[in-house]
């Protein structure tokens, strides 16, 4: 039962102590993210990882995070995800087969004339880190997207960028690069569906991945809510279409997000795109404030990889901790984390 879990977790975590930090994303759920040490977007927590003295660094959220943990951390340090099972669907759109393919495509057939930057969205595998690490390329958050485009565009004239078009999309918008200076990788079409002349022409080759989770949200949804409220605010996250970035007032990292909310007079009314728990967080945390926050979508939409971090899974590898048994460890290969971490360096340096 869930209130068991609670005790155990505590027991654990007192039995612990130095020797272990919980870190958790805002995507976690209440129940979890009620036991994390310290919180934050993807570029935060990274950071608080290289700058951990635990033993054990037990992340709460998804795959690619534990991994970014291991790569940062030292290598005696023990990065643990309570779920094995907990993903990212997005990251999983970008393969190594499939990045190494349109690399070759684009250097040798497409545009041979053009220096290219990889940049991977750090929802990525830790291969596709290192593929970066190893071709001069980087690493970006959705904090720090559009200074990383500056960087990549300070030393060659085109990137691909991957996994995610929207962030790219956004990011590229922002920097003054007109749309029709970016297309899309389609990784099912042989050369990617693009010309030789598109490629060409192109500043950012976008790959054709997404978020399950922010593509629900629609410009209808935001209509909507200005109808209802006129001196509404809303504030999405970059991984949502052009077309909901373009309607809402401010777009920023959940970070970012957390902080606009907080800041803002009370009395306003804010419609919110992105991971409901955060978003019922707000709305809880805010109510007092008199500030009212709303979910951008009319259905119940929740990120089910982030959801399967449970307070039994965090019980289990805690106890496990306190018994001197590591479960759940991610460990990416030392070669594969060397290159991972040139290109996550480069990002921290540029950020
Ligand atoms: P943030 O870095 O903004 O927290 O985003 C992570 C993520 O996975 C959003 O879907
Ligand atoms: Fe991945 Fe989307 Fe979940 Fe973020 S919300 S972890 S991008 S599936």
């Amino acid at each position: 039962p869930d209130a068991a879990c609670q005790t155990r977790i505590l027991a654990a975590k007192a039995s612990l102590g130095k020797r272990l930090v919980i870190l958790g994303h805002h995507y976690q759920r209440s129940d979890v993210f009620q036991h994390a040490d310290f919180t934050g977007d993807s570029l935060k927590l990274s950071r608080l990882a290289a700058n951990s003295e635990a033993d054990y660094i037990v992340f709460c959220g998804v795959h690619f995070m534990a991994e970014v943990a291991d790569i940062l951390s030292r290598p005696e340090q023990i990065s643990i995800l309570p779920d094995l099972a907990a993903g990212c669907s997005m990251a999983d759109m970008a393969t190594l087969a499939r990045v190494e393919r349109a690399w070759r495509e684009l250097k040798t057939v497409l545009d041979p004339d053009a220096t290219f930057t990889p940049v991977t969205y750090i929802n990525s595998a830790a291969d596709l880190k290192a593929f970066c690490g190893e071709h001069g390329g980087i690493v970006c958050t959705s904090s720090n997207a559009t200074k990383i485009l500056e960087w990549s565009f300070a030393r060659r004239e085109k990137v691909l960028f991957f996994p995610d078009q929207h962030l790219g999309r956004w990011s590229g918008h922002k920097m003054g690069i007109p749309l029709e200076d970016m297309v899309l990788w389609d990784w099912d079409q042989p050369l990617g569906g693009l010309t030789p002349e598109q490629v060409r022409k192109a500043k950012i080759i976008l790959w054709k991945g997404l978020c399950s989770v922010h593509q629900m949200f629609t410009p209808a949804n935001i209509q909507r809510f200005r109808q209802e409220h006129p001196d509404g605010q809303v504030i999405s996250h970059p991984e949502c279409s052009f077309e909901v970035c373009e309607l809402s007032d401010y777009v920023g990292s959940t970070e970012y997000i957390i902080k606009t909310v907080a800041e803002a007079k009370s009395g306003t009314h804010w419609l919110v795109g992105t991971e409901l728990n955060l978003v019922n967080r707000l709305a809880e945390q805010f109510k007092t404030e008199g500030k009212t926050v709303q979910f951008m979508a009319s259905t119940v939409c929740m990120c089910s990889t982030m959801a399967r971090i449970d307070p039994q899974h965090l019980a289990w590898c805690l106890e496990n901790l306190v018994a001197g048994q590591v479960v759940n460890h991610i460990k990416v290969p030392p070669d594969e984390a060397v290159l991972a971490r040139v290109a996550l360096q480069r990002m921290l340096d540029a950020s």
